[in-house]
């Protein structure tokens, strides 16, 4: 006789989904929504792969009841997604829009109905225009910006929003938007590049401070952290390696735990590196609730000089399975980066708030079922590694995939799937793909199927 293996999630374990603004709900304009970075640089000539846009998207602002339906079809307990500001504030401060808070109220009420828990990020990405006229995240300013659209926000939802983010990925926010242009506002500029962290940290405490006065909940952050493996053991390697790890995984840990960057990081950016004053770090390393971690890949480094910052890149493996953006599929990163943000930061409760993959699977052309055997296979050994950092002692509370539903993928636009539903952009009609399926039966079982 089998006996059924035991699960290591605890029963109270929160699955589910996660998603973005811009990346789902579409009509960027409605309801007196004023325009936001992503509007200006997706319909900017070139920016954006096949010139894309969230304009239409998942079309979930007119459809959100139906997308929430799904997700209790699916099984979920929780769904993570975000409050666009613009939709809040259309230039950014001052005005408040109440149509858009009215937008999320719907929706939060709809999620309660299904008895769904929500998990709230305030910024995913999308600055109100407005405020990058005036300098966006180069501006001192932008922390009080942020905190007087978070206070407003917490106000109109505490009641019904039990967890609340305040950036999700800091890190991308920078380098892909300051440092390397790919991402809005699309700059490429070293000198800026801390400047934008640093005020990314200065909004996250000046929200994380309003919360402490207005709030009665939860608030966290949410880093994308990617563990990095030396290529070889050369010296060369070994140092690229460590000043790799130092600017993806501790620029914006450090500051949240041990009140300073890391002095690799300061040394990376030399002479662009800004003077802080020390008295910033007082709200930056205020304590937080929780910590969300957003898991894909790991990277295998090498030296390399001709690298602006890290001087370092990327080792592409030979035998990986690969996504269609050609990230490595290594599960066994995700144990060690959360052992190793335990053992560095201490024991608070942590979420992966992101995990997921993108895959070209297109539904059948005789029953239009989508079969996506390599999302499962990804899900089953990222959440058995999850499994495994419980195992080994880490306080892990729960468990977003990336995405619920296939949406816009920021610059590389509709090209890339990474939904348990599949949506058909020209009649926007959803499937719940195996993964799907497969995701909800795991819930059920707590982890085991
Ligand atoms: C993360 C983003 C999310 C999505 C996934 C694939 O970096 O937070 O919006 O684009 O990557």
């Amino acid at each position: 006789m089998s006996t059924k293996p035991k699960t290591p999630f605890p029963p109270d374990f929160l699955w589910g989904a996660a998603t973005a603004s811009y990346q789902i709900e579409g009509s960027p304009l409605a309801d007196g929504a004023g325009p936001g970075i992503w509007h200006r640089f997706s319909h900017t000539p070139g920016r954006t792969s096949n010139g894309d846009s969230g304009d239409i998207a998942c079309d979930h602002y007119h459809r959100f009841r139906d997308d929430v339906a799904l997700m209790r079809d699916l099984g979920l307990r929780a769904y993570r997604f975000g409050i666009a500001w613009t939709r809040i504030y259309p230039e950014g401060k001052g005005r408040v829009n109440q149509a858009g808070l009215d937008f999320y109220r719907r929706l939060l009420d709809e999620l309660h109905a299904a008895g769904i828990q929500p998990l709230v990020t305030l910024y995913h990405w999308d600055l109100p225009a407005a405020l990058d006229d005036l300098g966006g995240w180069l501006n001192r300013d932008v922390a009080s910006w942020f905190a007087e659209y978070a206070t407003t926000v917490y106000r109109a939802f505490d009641d019904r929003v039990p967890m609340w983010v305040t950036l999700n990925e800091p890190w991308v926010v920078t380098d892909g938007g300051y440092l390397h242009g790919v991402l809005a506002p699309g700059h490429r500029n070293h000198f800026e590049a801390p400047i934008a962290t640093h005020n990314l940290m200065r909004a996250h405490g000046a929200a994380l401070a309003a919360y402490r006065a207005v709030g009665k909940n939860q608030i966290g952050t949410v880093v994308n952290l990617e563990p990095k493996y030396p290529a070889s053991q050369s010296d060369e390697d070994l140092a690229a390696t460590r000043r790799s790890h130092a600017y993806m995984n501790e620029q914006y840990l450090d500051p949240l735990f041990r009140g300073s960057y890391p002095d690799e990081v300061v040394k990376m950016f030399g002479e662009a590196w800004p003077k802080l004053p020390s008295s910033d770090f007082d709200s930056i390393r205020q304590p937080i609730d929780f910590l969300g971690i957003n898991y894909y890949k790991r990277s295998v480094v090498r030296n390399d000089p001709q690298q602006v910052i890290e001087r370092a890149s990327h080792v592409p493996q030979p035998d990986a399975i690969r996504t269609t953006l050609d990230w490595e599929l290594y599960p066994a990163g995700l144990t060690d980066i959360l052992v190793w943000v335990k053992e560095r930061y201490g024991d608070l409760p942590l979420y992966v708030t992101e995990n997921g993959a993108a895959f070209y699977d297109p539904p059948s052309a005789v029953d239009g079922a989508v079969d996506d055997p390599l999302r499962v296979h990804y899900l089953q050994t990222h959440i058995a590694a999850v499994g495994e950092a419980i195992r080994r002692g880490v306080n892990m509370r729960g468990y977003f995939v990336w995405s619920l539903l296939d949406n816009y993928e920021w610059s590389h636009g509709y090209s890339k799937r990474f939904g348990i539903v599949h949506v058909d952009y020209a009649t926007q009609k959803r499937t719940i793909k195996s993964s799907g399926r497969w995701y909800g039966e795991m819930i059920r079982g707590n982890g085991i199927r």
